[in-house]
């Protein structure tokens, strides 16, 4: 019987590990550089805790189920709801700002293609309690940072704000149903569903011509003033318009210039209320976006304060994925430096000594395990990627030696045994 993996989920072995613990540990530091703190959640909660917000509609799209004490519960399929609950438990008397990243495993369940999974990680951060426009600009600028540090080339940052669009709807009296349907359209990028459904709300003429042409809206600073002779009337969509006005100032002082605005930009999740921004990858198909955030109010809507939110999270796996369509260079470290090879079975206790003492050293070696005649275990430490191959035979130990062979340039030479760890330490640097 063979057992495979659920669908939309992945194996990841030795090599594509190495190069996602690199491409993790960059964001890292990066993320620390801007004064985050990394925290934990748990990969199950409550089911309330994504219901609440989206309402039911959510549990089509995720994983749910009722533990064994009747308990219903979600796999979780992002991190902001759970770091929102965190904050409510944990953190509500703590000062503000708060700088929380997470890197972690989501679940949805969505229809798997390329570059979308059921299974796939979010590294992200939640900025609790910053005033804006300044925190989101700082927020803005990390996630372009991380993006620079990681060598990725020829990705787009679009910003936007959900408020114009949103203050024009309120302002016309349109159903807070009726305008998630319509973000939610915006969202999907399908302008002719949009029109129907605009005609089907029976949005009015005057409306629906200024809600096409905003989303329409693509450029650098200069569509601000296009955009506010279209909006003039509406002082809510003016005020939006004025706070991205001011972000996009603020962000130019924090070094980044480089963004495209797109109002647009609707985003999935329902729990935004303002500054929105996505990063595109061209050459990802249809699953471009590797990242996604901007300002949100789920703390108030689970009974909190209001706090001024912002976050976002990138896509692991497509940032991996943008990576490697660029051919971007990740240092990938083989997972073997030395592989020790006792010459005759009588040499196997001394062999494991020699590697230990290596281990301890901090170099990565193995031993054979196998009891290998010397050929085969060459075989196997080439095939391993073994940089070197310690010879331990009984005429050499005798007089306080082994022999160190290069496997890329074949050459071998007699060494000190006391000198072993420092040369081999001195070559793989
Ligand atoms: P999101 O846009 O739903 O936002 O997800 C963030 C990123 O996760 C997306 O831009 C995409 O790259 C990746 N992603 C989403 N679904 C999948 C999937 N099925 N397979 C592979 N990658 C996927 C959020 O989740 C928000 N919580 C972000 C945020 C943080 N907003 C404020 N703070």
């Amino acid at each position: 019987m063979e057992i495979s993996r659920p669908r939309g989920t992945r194996d990841f072995l030795f090599k594509e590990m190495e190069r996602r613990k690199y491409v993790e540990n960059k964001l890292r530091e990066v993320f620390e550089n801007y004064g985050y703190g990394e925290i934990k959640t748990p990969i199950f909660e409550d089911l309330t805790l994504f219901t609440t917000k989206s309402g039911e509609a959510i549990k089509e799209e995720i994983y749910h189920f009722k533990d064994k004490g009747n308990r219903d519960l979600a796999l979780r399929p992002e991190l902001t709801a759970p770091v929102a609950r965190l904050y409510l438990n944990e953190l509500q008397r703590q000062a503000k700002p708060i700088k929380m990243y997470y890197f972690g495993s989501c679940f949805r369940y969505e229809r798997p293609q390329a570059g979308r999974f059921r299974q796939f990680w979010q590294f992200g951060c939640e900025l609790i309690g910053g005033k804006s426009p300044e925190a989101e600009a700082e927020v803005i600028a990390m996630a372009a940072h991380a993006l620079e540090e990681l060598g990725l080339k020829d990705f787009e940052f679009h910003i936007g704000n959900l408020g114009i669009i949103r203050s024009l709807l309120s302002d016309a009296e349109v159903a807070e149903a009726d305008q998630e349907k319509i973000m939610g359209s915006v969202d999907k990028g399908d302008v002719d569903e949009l029109k129907n459904l605009l005609q089907e709300l029976n949005v009015h003429p005057g409306l629906k011509e200024t809600l096409l042409n905003l989303i329409e809206v693509r450029g650098h600073k200069e569509v601000i003033e296009k955009v506010r002779s279209i909006i003039e009337n509406c002082k809510g969509a003016s005020n939006s318009l004025n706070d991205l006005e001011e972000l996009l100032n603020t962000l130019e002082t924090f070094g980044y210039t480089d963004y495209i605005v797109n109002l647009g930009i609707a985003r999935g999740l329902d729990y935004y209320s303002g500054i929105v921004f996505e990063i595109y990858v061209s050459g990802l198909g249809a699953q471009k976006q590797i990242s996604g955030g901007g300002t949100y109010n789920l703390i108030e809507v689970f009974g909190g304060e209001p706090v001024e939110s912002t976050g976002f999270a990138f896509g692991f796996d497509r940032v991996m994925e943008a990576l490697k369509k660029q051919n971007t260079e990740i240092p990938v470290k083989g997972h073997m430096d030395v592989f020790v090879a006792p010459l005759s079975q009588d040499m196997r206790a001394e062999a494991f000594k020699i590697t230990q003492n290596l281990r301890k050293e901090g170099i990565k070696t193995d031993v054979d395990l196998a009891k290998r005649k010397i050929k085969k275990i060459l075989t196997y430490a080439n095939n391993m990627g073994a940089r070197y191959v310690v010879l331990v035979g009984a005429k050499d130990i005798a007089t306080g030696k082994v022999t160190l062979k290069n496997m890329k340039s074949g050459d071998q030479h007699l060494v000190d045994m006391d000198d072993l760890y420092v040369e081999i330490g001195h070559e793989i640097g």
